[in-house]
């Protein structure tokens, strides 16, 4: 029998959550054309899922929340694509402030924003101001954002310290560079969940998840919902993470 969304709200235990999800939406041009219908549909109805993944995460007290919207290899697709997506990113932001603010959720952008239409960085701009002082959730989009781009940025911020007298070459280590990154300050994500049956990172995060939980399905994300979102969770929880080193009762053994 399949579980519903009030079996995984008993069953996840709330001691052990992620704190921090990342998720690759993908699938939404399949979705569009599995209905007949061009591949911009499929972004527009992707807002839902990602409104219902924002406010699940909310409520379950999620620290923080990061969604790939758009890559710096997106930028291949055709143009009134690129612009679509442009244009919903303005509405969506646009539209969810309010409810985002009351939520105290505070909005990051990861990625490289300022290379975006005029409009877009206007938007973004007064979401960033409006909801910097907030307490809660994290909620980062990336957008414009690429991983590779991310580590060569924060290489040539370091050497740029470097060259400046600021950092000497010995303080380079994980957790400066981990600060020159655009998740600065922020956890490693614990999950991270992609859709549309896809197995590859596609450019997202790769310093961040090296010891990241993978979790993918089948399912395209305009009809990724809740209940999914909370049997990601739950069978996350149900991983053993050692991070090289043993399981913790192995490690009991050894001292026994
Ligand atoms: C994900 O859906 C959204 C973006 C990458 C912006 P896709 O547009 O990649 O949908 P598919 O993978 O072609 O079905
Ligand atoms: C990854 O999806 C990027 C986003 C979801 C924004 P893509 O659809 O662009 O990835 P590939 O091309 O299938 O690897
Ligand atoms: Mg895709």
């Amino acid at each position: 029998m399949s579980r519903t969304t009030t079996d995984y709200m008993q069953l996840i235990n709330k001691d052990k959550l992620p704190q921090h999800i990342a998720i690759i939406m993908d699938g939404n041009g399949r979705w569009a054309q599995k209905r007949f219908m061009p591949r911009t549909f499929g972004h527009r109805s992707g807002m839902n899922s990602l409104k219902q993944v924002v406010e699940t995460c909310c409520e379950l007290g999620i620290a923080c929340l990061t969604v790939y919207a758009f890559s710096t290899e997106n930028w291949k697709r055709p143009r009134d694509e690129v612009n679509y997506l442009m244009n919903l990113l303005v509405e969506y932001v646009n539209k969810e402030i309010e409810e985002l603010h009351r939520n105290g959720i505070r909005l990051q952008i990861l990625g490289d924003y300022r290379s975006l239409p005029e409009r877009s960085i206007k938007a973004i701009e007064m979401a960033l101001a409006k909801t910097a002082a907030n307490q809660g959730m994290v909620f980062n989009i990336a957008l414009n954002y690429g991983a590779r781009d991310e580590i060569i940025r924060a290489a040539r911020s370091l050497a740029r310290q470097v060259e400046e007298g600021k950092l000497r070459v010995e303080d380079i280590n994980e957790e400066t560079f981990s600060r020159a990154l655009y998740t600065s300050g922020l956890p490693d994500p614990d999950l991270l969940i992609r859709t549309a049956g896809e197995m590859r990172l596609s450019n997202f995060l790769l310093w961040q998840m090296a010891y990241t939980e993978f979790w993918f399905t089948s399912i395209l994300w305009p009809d990724f919902d809740k209940e999914e979102l909370l049997r990601a969770i739950w069978e996350y929880q149900q991983r053993d993470r050692r991070f090289g080193g043993l399981k913790k009762s192995e490690q009991e053994d050894h001292h026994a």
